[in-house]
């Protein structure tokens, strides 16, 4: 799919040459726009959020759409509101069969921009490369998005841009199956990112230096498979003044649990276990593109997760790169063991403050469903800005405690950790707690993503791969470099 060309203008909404427009309404008051008042009046359009009504007007190059989209109330307007309205308006548009959107920006609330543009292009994904052509259910293609504003807003929207097609990239990378999208497709990725900006840079290890690198947990969860493991190491030099930042992401391309194998409902969905690291790759790409000045090193450890003859055992005593022993008591708990020796490397590579994104663990979806997802860390100031980028961006994120007592529960009876306790007490905090003793006491915000990867059902991302986290790193990037 060609990418949606994006472009701010200023002027009058009617002046655009779009063959369909879109004006939003607010609950409670009478739009200036002639034909979002008719509809209002004839009881077709609704100003209430989601509601959507379509009318048309006389322009120069001949009959045109007006979608009148409900905002909701102004009061309360913001990002979400537009980013679930721009969704809306782009699926109904698309529907009648519009090449051409212009939006008409409704309010100067912060993000509201970036919004119209994010929920327009992720709400056109589609990831069909795998249906045969369908022809008459073809539903057409939206070729360009315009944002209308007496306002300069070309920032904002080539901001919003990027991200939205960073994170429709990673969406990419999340649904492709896992006989398509292994550690080396991911490397592959990683490499052509790398490739295309000056600033980026990459370094891929295959398993024998993955075992050289003394990263003896990321080598037994792989050592199940036959597919090559990756460890994926992008670097951006962007300048500024601000932290090292490092950004670690979980890509374990199919999760089957090992030889503590889960059950075979739903198991397809384990495809979607390398979601964090899709999305620090395709944020590494977006940061690039975009030239924040910051300095980030990524590190994305991605191996399939298999029981065979030469899979690790429940049992086994493995010793990850920081020189910490750990007993694998579940082969399924794996996602730890992977990040433990990628949480050390980005260490090693001096990074001051850390961020890692992983689909780590189902209790995490029981305790906050799809809205948010957990974090977790050892310091308040870089957890504050990280929910500051979550609050900004939509991709929400809710801090869980850490504790001494939990801390307690990961120490194992024959080595110095157990990857999971007999007492399945608390295990997305376990799981983090576990995490922290490989951070080395750096400020360091562990984001479970289990339950945000995939499945939010908003309008913006429907049912499948969300890409969630793109937004957020980029964001948090931006900050940084501010
Ligand atoms: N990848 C899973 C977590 C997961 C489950 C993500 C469901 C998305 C949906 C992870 O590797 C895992 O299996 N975690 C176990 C840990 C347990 C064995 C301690 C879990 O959460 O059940
Ligand atoms: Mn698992
Ligand atoms: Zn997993």
């Amino acid at each position: 799919m060609p990418p949606i060309a994006v472009s701010a203008r200023r002027g009058a909404p009617e002046e655009t040459e779009a063959d369909t427009r879109v004006v939003g309404v607010f609950e409670g008051e009478t739009p200036t726009d002639a034909v979002a008042r008719e509809l209002l009046d004839a009881g077709e359009a609704k100003a209430g959020i989601r509601k959507v009504a379509v009318g048309h007007e006389d322009a120069a190059g001949g009959r045109r759409r007006v979608v009148v989209a409900g905002l909701g109330k102004r009061e309360g307007f913001g990002h979400e509101p537009a980013r679930v309205a721009a969704a809306v308006a782009a699926g109904r548009g698309r529907d009648i069969g519009a090449r051409s959107l212009s939006w008409a920006v409704p309010s100067d609330a912060e993000g509201v921009v970036e919004a119209l543009v994010e929920g327009t292009l992720l709400a056109l994904y589609r990831f069909d490369r795998f249906k045969s052509s369908t022809g008459e259910d073809d539903p057409g293609r939206v070729a360009s998005l315009e944002l209308s504003s007496d306002a300069d807003v070309s920032e904002a929207v080539h901001r919003a841009r990027v991200s939205a097609e960073a994170q429709n990239a990673a969406r990419d990378l999340q649904n492709l199956p896992a006989n398509v999208a292994t550690p080396s497709f991911l490397a592959d990725r990683a490499t052509e990112l790398a490739e295309a900006h000056e600033a980026l840079s990459v370094e891929v290890f295959g398993r024998e230096e993955i075992t050289g690198m003394a990263m003896g947990a990321f080598a037994a969860v792989a050592q199940g498979s036959d597919v090559e493991p990756r460890l994926i190491v992008l670097r951006y030099e962007g300048g500024g003044s601000g932290p090292h930042l490092g950004y670690v992401g979980k890509a374990v391309t199919f999760d089957t649990g090992g030889i503590s194998i889960k059950p075979s409902a739903k198991m397809q969905e384990m495809k979607f276990d390398m979601s964090g690291g899709a999305a620090v790759i395709e944020a590494m790409g977006a940061v690039a593109e975009l030239g924040l000045a910051v300095r980030i090193t990524a590190v994305v450890a991605s191996t399939e997760n298999m029981p065979s003859g030469h899979a690790m055992k429940p049992g086994d005593i493995v010793t990850a790169k920081n020189g910490k022993t750990i007993e694998v008591n579940n082969t399924d708990a794996e996602g730890r063991l992977v990040l433990a020796d990628a949480l050390a490397y980005c260490v090693e590579q001096g990074a001051e403050r850390i961020i890692d994104l992983a689909t780590l663990t189902g209790a995490i979806i029981v305790a906050l469903g799809s809205t948010y997802a957990g974090l977790f860390s050892n310091e308040d100031g870089w957890c504050a800005e990280v929910e500051a980028a979550c609050a900004a961006t939509g991709e929400l994120g809710w801090r869980l405690p850490l504790h001494p007592e939990y801390f307690e529960l990961t120490k194992g009876q024959y080595a110095d950790l157990t990857n999971a306790s007999e007492q399945r007490k608390a295990s997305s905090i376990y799981a983090a707690e576990f995490l922290r003793q490989f951070v080395d006491d750096r400020p360091w915000v562990h984001v479970d993503i289990a339950g945000t990867a995939w499945g939010l059902g908003r309008p913006y991302v429907g049912s499948g791969a969300s890409g969630y986290g793109v937004r957020m790193l980029v964001e948090l990037a931006r900050r940084a470099g501010a």
